[in-house]
């Protein structure tokens, strides 16, 4: 083999016979910076490469979220819910539970059930016209999901409904801004 930088190995004392440490650790100290840079350079392109390639995915991902239809799922049938009665279901995901009310014989409401404190699940109180947040007192206009005493700042993420030949559908999500 032709010696190159590359290929070059000497015994440190300069004898030929090299010592058995070398098989070992092949490379020549001046070498060793060579290969460390060439490693770090093959390092620093992987990792851009890797980064370009999450940030396309991340793109790509949000896109076709953006463009899935909002999920429509039946919550209950008009005659199954009395008015003042509420009914606890989950939507869109099965972990996002969700609270509908029947406010009269014409209007429901429906928001997410975690409060925008901490998270604790609302309880619907229709007599008071609120929902209750037993962690710490807070306290949410049943009508608008707005909050009116207590540590919440921010209203309820309402769910829109939609009633059709008797059955109550959530149909979307409406986070809601003071
Ligand atoms: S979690 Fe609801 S008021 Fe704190």
């Amino acid at each position: 083999m032709k010696e190159t930088k590359e290929n070059k190995t000497v015994a440190p004392n300069g004898e030929a016979e090299q010592p058995a440490w070398r098989r070992d650790f092949p490379i020549d100290w001046e070498q060793d910076n060579y290969v460390a840079r060439r490693d770090f350079t093959k390092f620093l392109t992987l990792t851009s490469f890797a980064f370009v390639a999450g940030q396309f995915w991340i793109g790509i991902k949000s896109l076709f979220q953006k463009q899935k239809l909002p999920l429509i799922k039946q919550v209950t049938k008009v005659n199954e819910i009395k008015v003042g009665e509420s009914k606890v279901f989950s939507y869109p995901l099965p972990e996002d539970k969700c609270v509908l009310v029947r406010l009269d014989e014409q209007n429901f409401v429906a928001y997410n059930q975690a409060c925008t404190h901490l998270s604790c699940p609302v309880i619907p109180d229709p007599k008071a016209d609120c929902l209750r947040c037993p962690c710490h007192q807070g306290l949410f206009d049943l009508k608008t999901g707005r909050p009116m005493a207590g540590p919440p700042r921010r209203p309820l993420p309402r769910i829109q409904l939609e009633i059709r030949e008797g059955q109550i559908y959530a149909i979307g999500v409406e986070e809601q801004v003071i």
